[in-house]
């Protein structure tokens, strides 16, 4: 089949606005791309309704169901190798990537982390960084690799946090993430 559009999946466990963005950067011609899937672990999220009314299959799973991280990444590597995809794309999927598809989609498994990488990796790194007390909030669009959040980084985007509650610095990186990583995946895609 030749497919001329970037055929990709998108991983998510929760809300799913950055599947949504990047749904909607499609829908807009933006980003020149087909979300072929959506793959959550957790079924009942958000994001498996959003999938829904915006007409992509989802895939969902049960980790503990399962023996292994192995064995649930290969029946995702088969779903995935079904369909064509060709770039796996995380965006609140809150469990790390194995062997299995790193191997399998090597460079192209992308993460949109909400923090100044490499300041602040894994959970809650919006709490992490008002904790701290830091200057700067931001996002960061990066490469995965068998690390929490320390890939090569991609693109990023930060702005001060004086002055906003953890509700306003949450409101600002949800803003950037939805321009940012569309607008990232389209160059990716593109080069
Ligand atoms: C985003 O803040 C993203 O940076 C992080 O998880 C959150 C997912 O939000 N990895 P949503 O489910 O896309 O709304």
């Amino acid at each position: 089949m030749n497919h001329k559009l970037t055929r990709i999946a998108v991983f998510a466990s929760g809300n799913g606005s950055n599947f949504q963005a990047i749904a909607d950067a499609v829908q807009a011609g933006e980003l020149q791309a087909e979300v072929a899937l959506v793959v959550t672990d957790k079924p009942q999220a958000v994001v498996v309704e959003r999938a829904k009314k915006a007409g992509v299959e989802s895939f969902s799973f049960i980790p503990s169901e399962f023996d292994s991280k192995q064995l649930y990444e290969q029946m995702i590597k088969e779903k995935l190798e079904e369909l064509e995809v060709e770039w796996v794309v995380l965006a609140g999927y809150m469990r790390l990537i194995g062997p299995v598809l790193l191997e399998a989609f090597e460079n192209r498994i992308v993460n949109i982390h909400p923090s100044v990488l490499p300041a602040f990796p894994g959970k809650d790194a919006i709490g992490q960084t008002m904790a701290a007390g830091a200057e700067n909030a931001g996002v960061t669009v990066h490469f995965v690799d068998a690390g929490m959040d320390t890939g090569k980084i991609i693109s990023q985007e930060s702005f001060p946090v004086a002055g906003r509650d953890r509700a306003a610095v949450e409101q600002k990186i949800h803003e950037i993430e939805h321009q940012l990583y569309p607008a990232t995946l389209q160059q990716l895609f593109s080069r």
